[in-house]
């Protein structure tokens, strides 16, 4: 299937790229819109060049002023660059309809395995009642996220604005993540930590988890559609350590309805966070 299924104006911003790549410690650029824009999985292969160059620092950029009309896309590690960044400077939009029970079609945007992860940028990311970023130890595999930074985004009407999302069986890690400077317009659930994530209700015990820690959620401004708008599920068994929230403000999109935030075995403190989030263990 093909992961870009349109795309507008495609020959444009290639003085800039030329003129960027001077210096050895500038990042190695690798655009989407040098990869065959149209229909044929752009950014799938911008990716896999991206992750498979012996640069240390490697940005996948996503240039401003255009729409892109995204399948759903895997960018998966381990790559070797240690420094990896997604520049979103232009509009990502998910395909209208949502998948139903499908987990590739579900998880619109995910990262798989990867380590010194900055993803940041001016554009924003529509997904249309898709979930964004999540995903990880996938039937009973060993999944390892870190140091992962996303920031400055704007999610539109997705189905969850930041979540970290851990199959239960899996193992493994997810730490040193980091949410910073999000704006959320209607998403449905804004802050989700989900660690027994679990949709066919087949999934083994709950013994085994992807150990979630250090999980940073900064700088929260929107609205969302669920009152349920922070929500940090961990395993009773294993917990979520060191999650904290600072600076977050997020209203429900129906004025007159109260948000609130609910957890299971979660670790760690919030800052100035509104809806309040007495639910986490210091
Ligand atoms: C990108 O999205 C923003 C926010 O919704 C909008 O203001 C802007 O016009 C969009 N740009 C393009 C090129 O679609
Ligand atoms: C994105 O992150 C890089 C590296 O941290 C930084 O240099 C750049 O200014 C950031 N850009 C935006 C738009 O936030
Ligand atoms: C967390 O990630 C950032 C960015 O990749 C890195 O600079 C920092 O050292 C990491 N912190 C820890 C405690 O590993
Ligand atoms: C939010 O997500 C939950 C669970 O996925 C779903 O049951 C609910 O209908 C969604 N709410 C809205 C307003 O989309
Ligand atoms: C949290 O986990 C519990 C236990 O598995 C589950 O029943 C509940 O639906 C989950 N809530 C959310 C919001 O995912
Ligand atoms: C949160 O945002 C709402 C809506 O913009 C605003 O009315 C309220 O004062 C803000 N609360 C805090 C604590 O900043």
């Amino acid at each position: 299937m093909p992961n870009l299924v349109a795309m507008l104006e495609i020959l444009v911003a290639f003085s800039i790229l030329c003129v960027a790549a001077v210096r050895s410690s500038d990042p190695q650029l690798f655009n989407v819109l040098s990869y065959g824009a149209i229909g044929d999985g752009a950014f799938g292969k911008a990716w896999d060049d991206l992750c498979g160059s012996t640069s240390n620092y490697v940005v996948l950029q996503i240039p401003n002023g255009k729409s892109f009309f995204l399948e759903p896309v895997n960018f998966k590690g381990p790559c070797k660059p240690s420094h990896l960044q997604v520049q979103i400077d232009g509009n990502l939009t998910a395909p209208t309809k949502p998948g139903d029970d499908n987990e590739g079609i579900q998880n619109w945007i995910q990262f798989v395995s990867l380590e010194g992860l900055v993803v940041n940028g001016s554009g924003s990311i529509n997904g249309q009642g898709f979930a964004c970023i999540g995903s990880l130890g996938h039937h009973e595999s060993y999944a390892t996220v870190e140091d992962v930074h996303v920031s400055s985004c704007t999610f539109i009407g997705t189905q969850n604005g930041a979540r970290i999302k851990t199959w239960q069986g899996g193992s493994g890690y997810a730490r040193n993540i980091t949410f910073k400077d999000i704006i959320l317009e209607s998403v449905n659930r804004s802050i989700i930590i989900d660690q027994f994530y679990c949709p066919h209700k087949t999934c083994p015990s709950e013994r085994m988890a992807v150990k979630i820690s250090s999980v940073r959620f900064a700088g929260f401004y929107g609205t969302s559609l669920d009152r349920r708008a922070i929500s940090l599920n961990c395993s009773q068994t294993i917990g979520c350590t060191n999650i904290n929230l600072d600076n977050v403000n997020i209203t429900a999109a129906t004025p007159s309805e109260k948000p609130y935030a609910s957890c299971i075995n979660a670790h760690g403190m919030a800052y100035n966070t509104s809806p309040p989030v007495p639910c986490l263990i210091h």
